[in-house]
């Protein structure tokens, strides 16, 4: 069994921040951001507003776009889970009326919903089940030290949902293969000190913030997504020629730009949605995959190839055929009232 890929949907919380909001507190520019990153904007969800109640509304929306009532499982990709214990995705499950189905958190930051997607074809190999949710959802506004110019402006919060069932790998919206990397080696290139069993408590609050090297952290993310793009084309048996779109995490677009130079592919081939949500980690590309259909410039019988690079270090590669999936985007706003499990 292969997973095809049958529903997608979005979630952005209401309250948009822009550069110049944020040049007011912080020594920056909106000059500097939209240089250096390609960010105009993003979203910041507002206290209440979590992890867990975006990936819910995600998911809900990816649910009804695919016209399934449910699934038989829910894997939620994201680093920023409602609490450091238990996972999310059993509340995201409970949110949706779904209590009783297997669902797990995946942490492997901005290359989590990658990895999500795999473990979730995995599933459907086993034949654990024969309908997944995959959620990438992340809330880094909350790990971000808003006094921090290095990391606060790159940051925006989201979740983005597909629904896989399963079929056969000839059908359009059949995953696979992957290519899947990480190197524990360079954990220190971004890190959260504080918090985990390592250090629990920490008398400096900046230990609890994301910690970024962030020219180191480009240079890896160019050398490795390049190399897994190639991995993964070759063992696809598809030649870069045939790759319409390269839809790739959005950490910033001189990354996703130099990306497709190495690659020598040409930029239109390029989804970019940046500008509007900023690196919204998990939540990336299923965010960008929205964003592109809607703008109609991903549509069906494309041949997309998806990739992303995070912290971990963590770095993969899939390719699929665009389905004809629309997308489902009214959880773009979410409801101003918080999620309540409900039951279907
Ligand atoms: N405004 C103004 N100046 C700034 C800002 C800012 N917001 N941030 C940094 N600078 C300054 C620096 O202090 C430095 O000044 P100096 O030359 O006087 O020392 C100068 O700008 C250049 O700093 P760099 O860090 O070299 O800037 P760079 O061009 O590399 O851009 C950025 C920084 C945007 C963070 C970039 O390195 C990047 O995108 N890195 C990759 C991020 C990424 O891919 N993360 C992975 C996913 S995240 C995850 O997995 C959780």
């Amino acid at each position: 069994m292969t997973a095809v890929l049958a529903g997608l949907g979005t979630c952005l919380p209401p309250r948009v921040v822009g550069n110049r909001e944020l040049s007011q507190r912080l020594d920056t520019s909106d000059d500097w951001i939209q240089a250096r990153t390609g960010i105009h904007e993003r979203r910041i969800a507002d206290t209440g507003t979590t992890t867990v109640g975006m990936a819910t509304s995600a998911a809900d929306a990816a649910l009804s776009d695919s016209g399934m009532a449910d699934v038989d499982a829910l894997v939620l990709a994201t680093s920023t889970p409602d609490q450091l214990c238990p996972g999310s995705a059993p509340q995201v499950a409970a949110g949706l009326g779904l209590s009783g189905i297997p669902a797990l958190d995946v942490n492997a930051a901005c290359t989590g919903f990658l990895y999500a997607l795999a473990t979730a074809g995995g599933m459907l190999a086993a034949e654990l089940a024969e309908r997944v949710l995959v959620i990438g959802a992340d809330t880094f506004s909350r790990l971000c030290d808003p006094d921090d110019r290095t990391t606060a402006p790159i940051f925006g919060d989201g979740a983005g949902a597909v629904v896989l069932r399963a079929g056969t790998a000839a059908e359009p919206g059949a995953l696979g293969p992957f290519d899947l990397h990480a190197d524990g080696t360079r954990a220190n290139l971004l890190v959260v000190p504080a918090g985990g069993s390592k250090q629990r408590f920490s008398d400096n609050s900046h230990d609890y913030f994301l910690h970024m090297q962030g020219r180191e952290v480009f240079r890896h993310a160019c050398a490795k997504m390049a190399e897994s793009v190639l991995a993964v084309l070759r063992v696809a048996r598809l030649p870069l020629a045939g790759v319409d779109r390269l839809v790739g995490h959005q950490a910033n677009l001189r990354i996703l730009q130099t990306l497709a130079a190495r690659l020598g592919l040409d930029e239109k081939h390029l989804v970019t949605n940046i500008g509007h949500v900023g690196n919204t980690s998990a939540a990336s590309i299923p965010l960008a995959l929205a964003d592109a259909v809607d703008g109609g410039h991903l549509r069906p019988g494309h041949h997309v190839v998806l990739t992303a690079f995070g912290a971990g270090l963590t770095w993969g590669s899939s390719v699929l055929t665009w389905p004809p999936v629309r997308g489902n985007m009214q959880g773009h706003r979410i409801p101003e009232d918080s999620y309540e499990p409900v039951v279907r």
